[in-house]
């Protein structure tokens, strides 16, 4: 199918491997994360500007991060500037680079909060821009086919020749190129040699309804939710000590089906009863709890515990 004619697409630079260089060209892991400017990765894109077909850039250098360390100003401060630019009747969407280790929550995010039927697409790299064979190029011009497409809506990330939804995306490795799943749902859809393939139609942002204060109100002021693993061994004074210190929610992911370890279940299950807001999802990597495995509320959409928390503190944003 032809790309759809449009006059911008905006690139917001946030950091992560993808801007990342080491001392060495055969060092994959020994780099500093965030160090090249968004203009910079552009330029080594070989083809881009045929890939473009008369389409113009805009670039923007919102943050220079690791995206381990992504906070909340920086997810609002991004969430501002991407609904600035969808509003534009000439910008047909918008493209981010972005560590991988936090991708999943920065799309689960935007999704919950932009409005738009236009794509924002979010692509990274696992070989800082310095390796002898970075994959940051190659995703940066598979993500500039996606978002030119006509059928590409909502918030997408772009990996290893591969479209993930914002809901099922996940990091599944530490290491290797292809570092996303979309678990059971399977990809949205891959980039060959330039062209998109569909296998689904995408979604549209969904957006939350309190989403106009993640946009307005000061992130410091955002709820506080924190995420328990339900482990071996687990003890109920993590649960004490969070409540102590004015946690406002709890995400808790669960072993296996949604079961809890009894000490983390006792204390979970009061602070439930005392008013707590409470969710709970699986540790495991795929799947979602099927049924209502235990006595806490779980969490919609069979979301991770990482996109539980984002979903849960716009809740608690009313
Ligand atoms: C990061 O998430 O910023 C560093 C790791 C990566 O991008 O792969």
């Amino acid at each position: 199918m032809d790309a759809k004619k449009i006059q911008k697409i905006v690139v917001l630079g946030t950091g992560g491997t993808i801007a990342g260089t080491a001392a060495s060209a055969s060092d994959h892991t020994g780099y500093t994360a965030g160090q090249l400017g968004v203009q910079h990765l552009l330029h080594a894109v070989p083809g881009l500007s045929d890939a473009l077909q008369g389409d113009a850039l805009v670039c923007e250098q919102l943050a220079q991060l690791d995206s381990k360390d992504m906070d909340h100003a920086t997810w609002q401060a991004l969430a501002q500037r991407c609904t600035h630019w969808l509003a534009q009747s000439d910008v047909g969407g918008i493209v981010i680079t972005h560590g991988t280790d936090t991708l999943e929550e920065t799309a689960w995010f935007l999704q919950q909060v932009l409005d738009s039927p236009k794509p924002v697409v979010l692509t990274c790299a696992m070989r800082p821009a310095s390796a002898l064979t970075p994959d940051g190029p190659q995703n940066l011009l598979d993500a500039m086919a996606v978002v030119r497409d006509p059928m590409a809506h909502g918030v997408l990330a772009v990996c290893a020749g591969r479209i993930h939804s914002a809901r099922d995306v996940q990091k599944v490795h530490p290491y290797r190129l292809d570092a996303f799943s979309s678990g059971d749902a399977g990809p949205l859809g891959w980039v060959e040699q330039g062209q998109v393939r569909w296998a689904y139609p995408c979604q549209s942002a969904e957006q939350h309804p309190h989403a106009q204060r993640a946009l307005n109100q000061s992130a410091a002021g955002w709820p506080w939710v924190a995420v328990l693993l339900s482990h071996a061994g687990a003890d109920a004074r993590q649960v004490s000590a969070l409540v102590a210190a004015g946690v406002k929610g709890l995400v808790v992911a669960g072993t296996g089906n949604g079961t809890v370890h009894h000490h983390l279940l006792n204390a979970l299950a009061q602070a439930q009863t005392q008013g707590m807001a409470v969710r709970l999802t699986t540790r495991c990597a795929e799947g979602q709890l099927v049924g209502q495995p235990a006595a806490l509320q779980t969490a919609p959409g069979g979301l991770n515990a990482c996109k539980a928390r984002v979903s849960l503190m716009l809740d608690l944003m009313g």
